[in-house]
């Protein structure tokens, strides 16, 4: 099997990290595609936990190749402390960490705008991580961006930087900020260019040379699919496309040569930020899964929105993205109810859907079944019939529900609390 796309089929933070995490024990290859530091994936390694912003998730094997693909965008900065934080760990990176050199920069007035606009009272606020990814990704498509190829040309790089904060002065100023000295940003990027430039790559380029190879590959998704900026709940969203579809732009892979989708999904549902979710719960159940689940963002710290599992939306996950096959993460944390509902459709104002029309989501009311909950301890089980009935039937029915074959169950947070029931690379 050659190459297979990872993404998270809900609103972020469905557990990608340590699926690719197991799952890069096969790979010799994983390339992220899109998004930035935007939030952490969390791995359990032993009895250590740790935070990757950047770093793609099979960095812990040391056999595997690491590619940061051209639809990221990236902090220099925090590049920098998580190869610190690896190698101080014993982690070697020689050799196979690469960074695309079509990749953007995020630049410190990328950040202090993300945060003047969240702390702004003018405007749509949404929630952001607040780590610049959205003013990046203007400066991008504004054609004013800053690129990780830039770093060995610093007078290219200063004329791309004044055009930048001359087109960001005017919202300084509006939302009551400074622009930054132009100096001081080039002074950044000289510090920068020395730790960085080792690393850039042609990454399309080589990424084409592992699979020809035979080498297979993994592409790494970040956020999810209700955050795209396509095909999300806009304009509650990120600004990168977080779907298969971004995949072969992100990894620059030609779709033809995709051999797999795999969809991740926790066995119920969180959001952070703004935005719709019809599936909510403000009761003492969603304050149970928060607590159970951890539910606090890795890096912001940020409680999630909790809520049932919303099989309208993973519906039309399995649409957008093509999903081959499912990964369900967390269902341990679900034991102990007495009552598991699944949103199995949404009533909107435009009548019933079971494949939800995301442009009508605030008006949209869950419609719930109502399953048996189960109140063993899961975390020991490694094989579907070692989980107790109502588990088993509670996944039969999502697997059911999307006409999506499961590929793997987690029931805990370590390495090994995984139930694998076909391999992704087979
Ligand atoms: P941004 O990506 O920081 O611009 O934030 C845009 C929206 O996406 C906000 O609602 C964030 O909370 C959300 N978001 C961004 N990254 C993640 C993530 O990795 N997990 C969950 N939500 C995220």
């Amino acid at each position: 099997m050659g190459v297979v796309i990872i993404i998270g089929a809900q609103w972020g933070d469905e557990g990608k990290g340590k699926v690719v995490d197991l799952l890069a024990e096969s790979a010799d290859v994983v390339v992220r595609y899109a998004g930035g530091p935007n939030a952490g994936h969390t791995l359990v390694i032993g009895d250590d936990k740790l935070v990757f912003r950047l770093v793609p998730s099979g960095v812990l094997h040391d056999h595997t190749v690491c590619i940061l693909g051209q639809g990221m965008v990236l902090s220099a900065k925090v590049l920098g402390e998580e190869i610190d934080a690896l190698t101080g760990r014993g982690i070697d990176l020689n050799s196979r960490l690469h960074v695309s050199e079509h990749a953007h920069l995020i630049m410190p007035y990328h950040v202090m705008v993300d945060e003047l606009r969240e702390a702004s009272t003018k405007g749509t606020t949404i929630g952001t991580t607040k780590r610049g990814i959205g003013p990046c990704y203007e400066d991008k498509i504004g054609r004013r961006g800053v690129r990780c190829a830039d770093l060995r040309n610093l007078i290219a790089a200063r004329a791309r930087v004044i055009e930048a904060i001359a087109n960001w002065t005017p919202t300084f100023r509006e939302l009551g900020g400074e622009p930054p000295e132009v100096e001081a940003i080039i002074a950044q990027l000289e510090q920068h260019a020395a730790r960085l430039t080792p690393l850039l790559a042609d990454a399309t380029a080589l990424v084409d040379e592992l699979r020809r190879a035979g080498k297979s590959v993994m592409l790494e998704g970040a956020q999810g699919t209700l955050l795209d900026i396509d095909h999300g709940t806009y304009p509650f969203v990120t600004s990168s496309s977080a779907t298969a579809g971004g995949a072969c732009t992100g990894a620059g892979i030609g779709p033809s040569k995709i051999d797999r989708v795999i969809g991740i999904s926790k066995a119920y549902t969180t959001r952070v930020g703004g935005g719709p979710m019809p599936t909510e719960l403000d009761d003492a159940a969603g304050a149970q899964l928060r607590d159970q689940g951890g539910e606090y963002g890795s890096v912001t710290g940020r409680p999630r929105r909790c809520g049932w599992l919303d099989l309208a939306l993973l519906r039309y996950a399995a649409r957008i993205n093509g999903l081959d096959g499912l990964a369900i993460t967390k269902l341990d944390v679900l034991s102990g109810l007495e009552e598991i509902k699944v949103c199995v459709g949404h009533q909107t104002p435009s009548g019933s859907s079971d494949s939800s029309p995301v442009g009508q989501l605030a008006n949209a009311k869950p419609i719930y079944e109502s399953h048996p909950g189960w109140q063993e301890d899961i975390t020991g089980c490694r094989k579907l019939d070692e989980l107790p009935t109502a588990a088993r039937n509670y996944l039969s029915f999502i697997e059911q529900q999307l006409d999506v074959p499961l590929y793997l169950v987690s029931v805990g947070p370590r390495r090994d609390e995984t139930i694998v029931l076909r391999d992704a690379f087979a």
